[in-house]
């Protein structure tokens, strides 16, 4: 059985992207990747096509992350028919995916950081505005929270 996992942000130029660099690399670690499908995208539309944002993209490639090939897209209601996870990054996020949200939605959608076992931050916090610190706090949030994600994962498959 494949999983689809969708994770998402405001703009799909910093955490989304950087969310699904990671995941995608911590499931190719775990030798999982032809089971799980991972994409991401912005509620927004300002930054359709665009690559991730250069600071994003050098954090994340500082901890052996490759997210140079992605580009943003915006969520649309065909993908509450398609993943089984949509993970949206902060409160804003979600509440805007849940009023898309069709009745018949079977998946989970939640907060990324549910899955986070070493934080107790609930969102991952929009980093565009501020410094470079900002980027590794979304490092730090998003490989924890992919850890504990891989693992339910893992429980799932096995079941
Ligand atoms: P993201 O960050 O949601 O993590 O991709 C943002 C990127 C762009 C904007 C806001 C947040 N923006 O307002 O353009």
């Amino acid at each position: 059985m494949d999983t689809r996992i969708l994770f998402v942000c405001l703009g799909n130029i910093c955490r989304s992207p950087t969310a699904e660099g990671i995941f995608r690399k911590v499931v190719t670690d775990a030798r999982m990747q032809d089971r799980i499908f991972i994409d991401s995208a912005g509620t927004g539309g300002w930054h359709i096509g665009k690559s991730p944002d250069a600071r994003a993209v050098s954090a994340a490639k500082a901890r052996g992350y490759d997210l140079s090939s992605l580009r943003a897209r915006q969520v649309a209601a065909a993908d509450f028919e398609e993943f089984d996870f949509i993970l949206a990054m902060d409160h804003a996020n979600l509440s805007d995916l849940q009023s898309m949200k069709p009745d018949h939605y079977q998946g989970h959608l939640g907060l990324f950081l549910d899955f986070a076992e070493h934080s107790r931050h609930r969102e991952v916090p929009d980093p565009y505005y501020g410094g470079a610190a900002g980027f590794d706090l979304v490092l730090d949030l998003i490989e924890d929270a992919s850890a504990g994600l891989l693992r339910q994962l893992q429980q799932r498959h096995r079941a």
